[in-house]
């Protein structure tokens, strides 16, 4: 969470004096023009507010059409979201190495490519871009359809375009860790149709055919699905959020760029598909060694976080899919049915080790959009001390 105030609570204190807490409702369309405003601002043709970016995933996946039988690439870097919404779709996830850039490696995505591979989910993980140009040529190249996983990274950009719009779907979250919130949320955006109306009757499939006009237009015959529907208050804080979401970013790229130039020369970084479209949040320095990387990580003033020790973000702490725990009852588990004998994938802790390398050679330094040039030198000032420059 970085900025969240009187605006936020103003909004709030609407929806409630009105009473228009229900997604859909009579008094008040705060979610019905949040997805407007999403539309806008990101230029898709459809946004689907829910309630968070697992819940967009899954849906988007539904929408594509994937299920039992079908292989999805997902990188081993990753919150294990990413990979649950490929089970909790029925498929199988297909884990793959990251490039140096922390982002799905095109090469190894297209190495992984099978007859069964329906999807891949580049993650641009800590606003991160995946080099999405080259994969979106592979994805095309092999009829593969491309989910983008931008829940970390809502509103950065990969060519000038934001991300969680250049794939055939995207997903974002506005929980309380993301660069905008409302505490709980997601959204998923995409311009295909079908996919938007499969996700929209999977999303709320409870009440999708009963308030308001939601199924106007609408040529997908209705399913059984979940329920993920957001609300009046999570949609105002939003709608609020999103106003802001340009000036965070533009603070936020503004405080990791006077931070790298001061450092340049002094550290080597993780380098970037697109430096004008990462999102800020983190500066990200690489080391030769992981014992350099956890000693720096915890010098006077650093405060850093090395990625290999953060939990369910790395492929080999993903109990469930490691164990292949798909669901509780067997026949609903994905890893256990009869369409997946085939294709249930050999999970082994070992199995990316660049992956596991680069996470241990890696410190984080987040990033405040908020800091003032004196608390952006004093950082600076505690790096070249750790790296023993001056
Ligand atoms: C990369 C990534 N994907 C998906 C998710 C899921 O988002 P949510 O927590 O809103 O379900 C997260 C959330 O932490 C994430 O970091």
């Amino acid at each position: 969470m970085y900025r969240i105030g009187q605006e936020e609570i103003d909004a709030v204190a609407r929806v409630i004096e009105t009473g228009a807490l229900f997604k859909i409702n009579s008094k008040g369309q705060d979610a019905m023009y949040a997805e407007e405003e999403m539309k806008e601002k990101f230029g898709t043709k459809h946004a689907l507010l829910m309630t968070s970016g697992h819940a967009a995933l899954t849906s988007a996946l539904v929408g594509m059409g994937i299920g039992p039988g079908d292989e999805v690439i997902v990188p081993a870097y990753t919150y294990i979201s990413s990979a649950m919404a490929v089970v909790a779709a029925g498929a199988m996830p297909v884990i793959v190495e990251v490039d140096d850039t922390l982002t799905l490696s095109p090469k190894a995505f297209e190495a992984a490519i099978t007859q069964n591979t329906k999807a891949v989910i580049p993650v641009h993980i800590k606003g991160f871009p995946c080099r999405m140009d080259k994969i979106c040529e592979i994805a095309k190249k092999n009829g593969i359809k491309v989910l983008e996983d931008a829940c970390q990274a809502d509103g950065g950009s990969f060519g000038g375009k934001r991300l969680g719009t250049i794939g055939d779907a995207g997903a974002l979250s506005f929980n309380y860790f993301k660069i905008i919130t409302a505490g709980e949320g997601g959204a998923l955006l995409t311009d295909d149709k079908a996919l938007f109306e499969r996700a929209l009757i999977y999303h709320d499939s409870g009440a999708v055919a009963y308030f308001g006009d939601q199924l106007s237009g609408v040529e997908t015959e209705l399913f059984c699905g979940n329920e993920y529907r957001t609300n009046g208050i999570s949609a105002a804080i939003l709608r609020e959020q999103i106003k802001k979401m340009d000036e965070i970013l533009r603070d936020l790229r503004n405080n990791k760029k006077y931070i790298m130039d001061a450092l340049c020369g002094v550290c080597e970084f993780v380098p970037s598909n697109d430096i004008d479209g990462d999102c800020g949040t983190t500066v990200a320095i690489r080391f030769d060694s992981a014992e350099k990387a956890a000693e720096f990580s915890v010098a006077e003033g650093i405060s850093g976080i090395v990625p290999i020790n953060t939990g369910k973000h790395v492929y080999k702490n993903w109990t469930a899919i490691m164990n292949k725990r798909g669901a509780l009852h067997p026949l609903m588990d994905p890893f256990k049915m009869e369409a997946n004998r085939d294709i249930v994938p050999d999970y082994r802790e070992d199995m990316c080790p660049y992956t596991l390398d680069l996470l241990s050679r890696v410190v984080y330094i987040s990033v405040d959009p908020d800091w003032t040039k004196e608390m952006m030198n004093e950082k600076i000032a505690a790096v070249k001390k750790a790296l023993g420059v001056d």
